[in-house]
């Protein structure tokens, strides 16, 4: 039996990337994994669903493109047309994953697998019964599951989650969504592109609770122009489906609204899932396994990293596990590797776009107090935004201290996810506003907002009067 370096359980976009990056650096690695490669990013979170977004942007485009001279009459979105490029999409990618771990040299086991003991993972394959593996490290990368929220009738009800929302075959005339997170929020935007009836129900105050709050407003105005209904403080009690017609029933503000749909989708989060690991004794707590800024668990040689990890700091974000995959490995290998979450982009995919980095405005104020200034871009005042067509959307800077480091960046509008990536970088560099604004941009570009924001934030603004 071959003994490996490193065993990893799961292989979604913590445990192949871990598996690859061992491979690059000469370890012997298996992967299990029951189902393909690639996680539930690849095959039925972040990529499908990105797939289908770029759809129905096009759609929307081409059926509100009278501004640029596009006037099309009969258009027509066939929804089992995009579902099928999602689905060639996604094959692409997991093949081409494939690859790359057997060019890698990376054993790929697939079955069920059981980590029966530290080093030790059973794996119950199809094809012949029970693989033994046998390993020095285990890395757990067994991902997270949809939540199932206290809400009465809601298995009963069938709710559309992120498997079933990416793959129905007509838009539903009227849809109601359960949670205000990322997956309500852009599942919602792409439905509402479609031309269906948009409700979101969120308990919390704000929808996309963790992000800037004025982005949020713009948002939120911007999609409902679109079709896209946000009622907050609404808490979903109940879930009861009669014929064709879901009945969602929430608490808002103290008075019972029931809101009525074709169908409901469930967006109120996802817990760590970790079943199959529980015989190895790893430490857990209320959000999942205990690990540590290297990775590591409270057993020797078991790793644990993505969403089912139980670290407060860690969203749960595939470039995160990815991350957190490349550091246990690193120290397995003995290096000095640790994760750090304070330059760790967030991505929003609706349209406009939501993107941030770092602090917000109040998070900010909690940490620094009065040394923190905030400045602001419209994209209004941006010639490239403005030739695209796209002026809904701001730049935010937050900074922090005499030197007006850069501590959050907050952006809303077309290819936000595109422009956080410099303001990453710049955060992870502890650039100051004026290193942002001796950095030349390219215009006309979106990226420009952010050196015009910096500008602001100098009292040195050139594009917009104050
Ligand atoms: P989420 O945690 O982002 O949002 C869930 C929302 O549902 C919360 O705002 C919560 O207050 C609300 N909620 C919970 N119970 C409720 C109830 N009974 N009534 C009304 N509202 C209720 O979770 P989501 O959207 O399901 O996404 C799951 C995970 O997937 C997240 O951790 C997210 O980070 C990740 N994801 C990331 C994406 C991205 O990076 N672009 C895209 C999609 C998902």
């Amino acid at each position: 039996m071959t003994r490996y370096d490193i065993a990893i359980l799961g292989g979604g976009p913590g445990g192949y990337v871990a598996a690859l990056h061992a491979g690059v650096k000469g370890a012997r690695v298996a992967l299990v994994e029951r189902d393909r490669v690639g996680g539930v990013c690849v095959t039925v979170g972040c990529i499908p669903s990105k797939a289908l977004l770029d759809s129905s942007h096009a759609y929307w485009m081409t059926t509100h493109g009278e501004d640029h001279g596009i006037v099309v009459q009969g258009a027509r979105f066939d929804l089992p047309k995009a579902v099928a490029r999602k689905d060639a999409v996604v094959k692409q990618l997991v093949g081409g994953i494939e690859t790359l771990l057997r060019a890698r040299k990376v054993d790929l086991v697939t079955g069920e697998g059981t980590l029966v003991a530290p080093g030790q993972i059973r794996v119950r394959t199809r094809a012949d019964g029970d693989t033994a593996i046998d390993a020095a490290n285990v890395i757990v990368a067994t991902g997270s599951k949809v939540g199932a929220p206290p809400i009465r009738g809601l298995a009963e009800a069938k709710p559309l989650d992120n498997v079933g929302a990416l793959s129905l075959a007509a838009a539903p005339r009227r849809l109601v969504v359960i949670g205000a997170g990322v997956i309500g929020m852009e599942l919602g935007t792409f439905y509402a592109e479609l031309g269906s009836s948009v409700t979101i129900l969120e308990m919390l105050p704000q929808a996309l609770s963790f992000a800037e709050p004025e982005l949020v407003r713009l948002l939120v105005r911007s999609l409902q122009t679109k079709g896209v209904t946000v009622v907050t403080g609404a808490k979903v009690t109940e879930v009861a489906r009669r014929g064709r017609v879901v009945t969602v029933t929430a608490d808002v503000e103290g008075t019972s609204r029931a809101f009525e749909g074709d169908e409901v989708l469930l967006g109120a989060g996802r817990v760590a899932s970790y079943s199959g690991v529980e015989q190895a004794g790893l430490e857990t707590n209320a959000l999942g396994i205990t690990v540590d800024d290297r990775m590591r668990t409270s057993v020797k040689g078991v790793w644990a990293i993505g969403d089912c990890i139980g670290d407060p700091r860690a969203p749960k974000l595939a470039h995160v596990a990815s991350t957190q995959g490349e550091v246990a490995v690193d120290t397995i290998l003995g290096e000095d590797a640790r994760m750090e979450y304070d330059a760790v982009p967030n991505v929003v995919y609706t349209h406009p776009e939501l993107a941030s980095v770092g602090l917000t405005e109040a998070q900010a104020k909690e940490r620094y107090g009065d040394a923190v200034k905030v400045a602001r871009f419209p994209f209004a005042a941006s010639g490239r935004a403005l030739a695209l067509g796209e002026t809904q959307g701001v730049t935010k800077l937050v900074t922090a201290g005499k030197d007006m480091r850069i501590v959050g960046v907050h952006v809303a509008g077309p290819q936000a996810s595109e422009l956080v990536a410099e303001a990453t970088l710049a955060m992870r560099l502890e650039a100051t506003v004026e290193d942002v604004v001796a950095t030349i941009h390219a215009h006309p570009t979106l990226a420009e907002t952010f050196r015009e924001a910096a500008l602001v934030a100098a009292g040195r603004a050139i594009h917009v009067a104050r």
